[in-house]
């Protein structure tokens, strides 16, 4: 008789177990099927969503105003960020930049014959390269061309990179972003997911994602900031910000973001940036380059 019991009461436990799990499969397959909305649209989908929520947001707002970050929607700012531009601190960087990408290298050869266009089109970038599996910024090409040159490659932040960055930027200004995911390479849509993933994932002690600061809180202060919307993000750069006191790149200011909410910033042309680069440009397509800017 007892052991009919406990052989009953471990049925009993038993089918409690099987319905516990059948209740989680189910749950699994409903938060998965949620999730998997935004999960599984499409980078064009992704586009359309990104821009909307501006739209609504900002209906005053032309696309092409997104070119210039945080002016575009905060009036007295703006006004002392034209009376800047008028002597603009980042000329010198364009005229040194210049000067570099025309110099020859030991070999004899120059920037341009690592090109077919001779000039590299800097609203191209982020590039997905089916040869080497991975995301080329403009900063990866400058340096991959240097090494098929057998130059060394330059630090990221030094002020020859970020020159040449500025004269790119300069040469393609009013280009509008025209990055490519390519259909027939999964891993360059694998890219694109991990660097909307980062976009969207939170970090650091604060616990907050980009979003929460650029998408959700965009048009709001922060302090005495307004923040901008992320739409045009990647336009701007090389920038010459007055905290920096010189020009730096979007992956500093990157790291900075995440350095402001108690994150670890990541090196930059880490693969994560590039990634998240890849997907914020994206989102970007069809907004002209604005850069080399300034910025406070
Ligand atoms: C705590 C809020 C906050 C979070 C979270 C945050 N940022 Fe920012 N970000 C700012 C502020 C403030 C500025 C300066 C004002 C502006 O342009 O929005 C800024 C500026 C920027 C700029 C420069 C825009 C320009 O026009 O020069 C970029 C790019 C940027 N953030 C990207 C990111 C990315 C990518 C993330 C996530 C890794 C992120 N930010 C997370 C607050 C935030």
């Amino acid at each position: 008789m007892i052991v009919f019991q406990v052989l009953s009461n471990r049925l009993k436990h038993s089918r409690l177990i099987i319905k516990i799990a059948l209740f989680d499969k189910l749950l699994l397959i409903i938060i998965s099927y949620l999730m998997a909305l935004p999960l599984y649209a499409t980078p064009e989908q992704d586009q359309i969503a990104f821009r909307k929520h501006y739209q609504q947001r900002f209906p005053e707002l032309k696309l092409m105003d997104y070119a210039n970050g945080v002016y575009a929607i905060d009036d007295i700012a703006r006004q002392s960020w034209l009376a800047i531009e008028e002597f603009p601190p980042y000329e010198a960087a364009i005229e040194q930049g210049k000067s570099l990408f025309n110099k020859p290298f030991a070999n004899g050869k120059h920037y341009a014959d690592c090109f077919p266009e001779s000039l590299i089109k800097a609203n191209k970038y982020p590039k997905w390269s089916k040869a080497q599996g991975e995301v080329v910024t403009l900063v990866k090409t400058i340096n991959d061309c240097r090494s098929s040159q057998h130059e060394s490659t330059l630090s990221y932040e030094k002020s020859d990179m970020v020159s040449l960055l500025a004269y790119l930027a300069f040469t393609s200004r009013g280009k509008p972003i025209d990055i490519v995911i390519p259909k027939n390479d999964p891993r360059a849509l694998a890219a694109y997911e991990q660097g909307k993933a980062f976009y969207y994932q939170r970090h650091g002690q604060l616990n907050f994602s980009c979003a929460t600061c650029h998408v959700q809180n965009a048009g709001k202060k922060l302090r005495s900031e307004i923040l901008s919307a992320s739409l045009g993000h990647t336009n701007n750069w090389p920038t010459y910000r007055l905290k920096w006191g010189e020009m730096g790149s979007l992956h500093r200011r990157f790291a900075e973001c995440l350095t402001q909410i108690k994150a670890e910033p990541l090196p930059e042309q880490s693969i994560e940036f590039r990634n998240l680069e890849y997907f914020l440009s994206y989102m970007g397509n069809g907004i002209p380059i604005s850069g080399p800017s300034t910025r406070k």
